[in-house]
């Protein structure tokens, strides 16, 4: 299913924590639309020349949430950069207040809700997640998820509960979902 020609503000955004298949469902919509794909972790990577882990070493996280909210304001002030993108996020980007209201203002907000036991198995090798490099990943992921659920509930247009859904189907489902919303 195609989306309808972009006007404005009409990307799909993607918002969850980490190990929901942001990514993955991402490149799948892309695939589906032919709309370009961004991930804004892959852009901030690009920006600084250095990889997630190096930056929240080397810089810190606050200096990441900084770059995060640079990016939004960038996609906000210039929507011909993603005026009809499919935008893959950060797990934390809907930390700030302001990250929230512009996310809002990209398009069509997707929350990948995926509960505790998949997010566990999802992200079982995952070296590239500084948060997630804790003993305990079971109780840090179950601390974000209480954390952030609220947050991706009130920054969302759409939640679809993901944790047993293949990705083709879970993409078949937003971009219907997308099609009313842009209508
Ligand atoms: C983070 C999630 C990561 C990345 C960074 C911080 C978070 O993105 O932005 O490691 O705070 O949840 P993914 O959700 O794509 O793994």
């Amino acid at each position: 299913m195609m989306i309808s020609p972009p006007l404005s503000r009409r990307s799909i955004v993607l918002i969850g924590l980490m190990g929901c298949g942001k990514s993955t469902v991402g490149r799948e919509l892309s695939r589906a639309t032919g709309a370009p794909f961004l991930d804004t972790d892959l852009l901030i990577e690009e920006q600084v020349g250095m990889d997630i882990p190096r930056i929240f070493a080397e810089l810190g996280e606050p200096h990441f949430r900084a770059l995060e909210t640079a990016l939004l304001n960038y996609l906000r002030d210039h929507p011909s950069s993603c005026s009809s993108g499919i935008i893959s996020t950060g797990g934390g980007i809907v930390l700030r207040p302001e990250n929230r209201a512009i996310l809002r203002s990209l398009g069509f907000v997707v929350w990948l809700d995926v509960d505790l036991p998949n997010l566990l198995s999802r992200t079982e090798r995952a070296q590239n997640r500084p948060l997630l490099q804790d003993q305990d990943r079971e109780a840090r992921l179950r601390q974000l998820l209480d954390a952030r659920s609220p947050l991706y509930a009130q920054t969302a247009h759409f939640r679809i509960n993901s944790s047993e859904i293949k990705p083709p189907q879970v993409a078949d489902i937003i971009l219907r979902q997308a099609h009313s919303f842009f209508a």
